[in-house]
């Protein structure tokens, strides 16, 4: 026993295969009562339809169908309020944001892993699609200050966001940084997020980092919001860019069926 792992090798932890459907779910707490946002899905392999190696995350979208108001509160009921609760029975009551990643397997949601921190680069579809109003970032405050937040929150998001990443040359092995990047000023209703870029003093924008930007097309459909960010990706242009043109592609699926 053992091996070639040395005492690392004594011990072996067999996990459960989990197969499913993904699902990033942010709640905001204040340890007892949950915000949660609108649900989002990531796409963790490098190329398209998911084949490829994993990476921090290629592309995300919400609202995701499969996250129906019934699933939702089981998520609530079955993941965010036990691990709270127990949290607070242990003497260190969480506050802040937990995110769950989640399969949504053929028996119902389980834990893949919980962060606390928002997702990259779910959060940059989700916030987009939010109403950030003075009660949104009320919650926030009130979390932050230690004060409790009402039963009941919500926060509402309006139509579709769709997050494409654009990652360097060689990433995710070994991503080449240095590479000029043009963004083309006329990319429409688009925003665009900078993660792996530098500015030379030359003021020339440049590739530094594996995940170099990710750009969010908003729209009223899932479709329009898809067209809107894969066209602003196809047009961003550095020597070795690599996306994804596809994400989403299992809410496409969905629709088609
Ligand atoms: N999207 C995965 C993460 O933020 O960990």
């Amino acid at each position: 026993v053992g091996g070639s792992f040395g005492v690392a090798g004594r011990e072996i932890l067999v996990e459960e295969f989990m197969e499913g459907e993904e699902l990033s779910v942010f709640g905001i707490t204040d340890g007892r009562v949950v915000c949660m946002l609108v649900p989002a899905q990531d796409h963790k392999r490098l190329l398209e339809k998911d084949a490829g190696p994993n990476t921090g995350g290629m592309g995300a979208y919400a609202p995701v169908g499969i996250a129906t108001p019934g699933l939702r509160a089981e998520i609530l009921e079955r993941i965010f309020q036990p691990t709270l609760e127990a949290m607070t029975a242990k003497g260190r009551p969480f506050t802040g944001l937990l995110y769950a990643g989640l399969m949504i397997t053929a028996d119902g949601p389980k834990v893949v892993e919980f962060n606390c921190r928002f997702g990259d680069p779910e959060t940059q579809a989700v916030l987009p699609i939010m109403d950030l109003s003075p009660s949104f970032t009320g919650i926030l405050a009130s979390v932050a200050n230690g004060d409790g937040i009402p039963e009941n929150v919500s926060s509402p998001a309006r139509g579709a966001g769709v997050t494409t990443v654009l990652a360097a040359a060689n990433y995710p092995d070994k991503p080449r940084d240095g590479d000029a990047i043009s963004i083309p000023e006329d990319l429409g209703d688009v925003l665009i997020f900078h993660a792996g870029t530098a500015q030379r003093r030359t003021g020339e924008l440049v590739t530094a980092g594996g995940r170099v930007l990710s750009v969010t097309g908003r729209a009223a459909t899932f479709e329009e919001a898809q067209r809107l960010s894969r066209q602003a990706a196809e047009r961003i242009s550095f020597e070795g860019k690599q996306f994804r043109g596809d994400i989403g592609w299992r809410e496409l699926d969905r629709a088609a069926r």
